[in-house]
């Protein structure tokens, strides 16, 4: 099974960013964690990160064929992004959204997604535990 994992906009900001709310691992051991994780359930791992709305949409229509599924944290384009929306449902990838924050106990802007209807289902609030759960999840199913 190969899983595409992508971040989106202030994500490889990880570590210097509001620490309080999004810890101070920077991306790329978070990247590192998920990655010995998804190994002992024998997943492939493939990792993206942009600040770029179209670049994001760019590698979903490219990997789509190419991976079993997607687990994404579109940052900020959650609450916005139509395109990514749309890529999503051109390419029929089965997906996971996952925040590192609780969306719901912030201010109201991030309550909404653009993208929950159309995914297999959303995780939010549990940190980087967050990418490690979707997988864990994903290695229970067939590809
Ligand atoms: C985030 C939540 C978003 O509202 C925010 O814009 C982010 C990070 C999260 O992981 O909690 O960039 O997706």
């Amino acid at each position: 099974m190969k899983i595409l994992i992508i971040n989106g906009p202030n994500l490889n900001f990880l570590g210097k960013r509001e620490p309080d709310i999004y810890g101070y691992k920077t991306l790329d051991i978070v990247n590192k964690e998920i990655e010995m994780f998804a190994n002992f359930y024998n997943i492939e791992i493939e990792f993206f990160q942009s600040n770029h709305e179209g670049f994001i949409i760019d590698k979903i229509q490219e990997s789509y064929k190419n991976v079993d599924y997607l687990i994404i944290n579109p940052g900020a384009l959650t609450h916005y992004s139509i395109g990514m929306r749309d890529a999503i449902l051109s390419t029929s990838i089965k997906t996971i959204e996952v925040h590192l924050s609780n969306v719901y106990s912030r201010e109201k802007f991030r309550h909404k997604s653009v993208i929950s209807d159309i995914c297999i289902g959303k995780i939010a609030g549990f940190g980087i535990e967050g990418y490690k759960m979707a997988v864990q999840y994903l290695s229970n199913l067939k590809k």
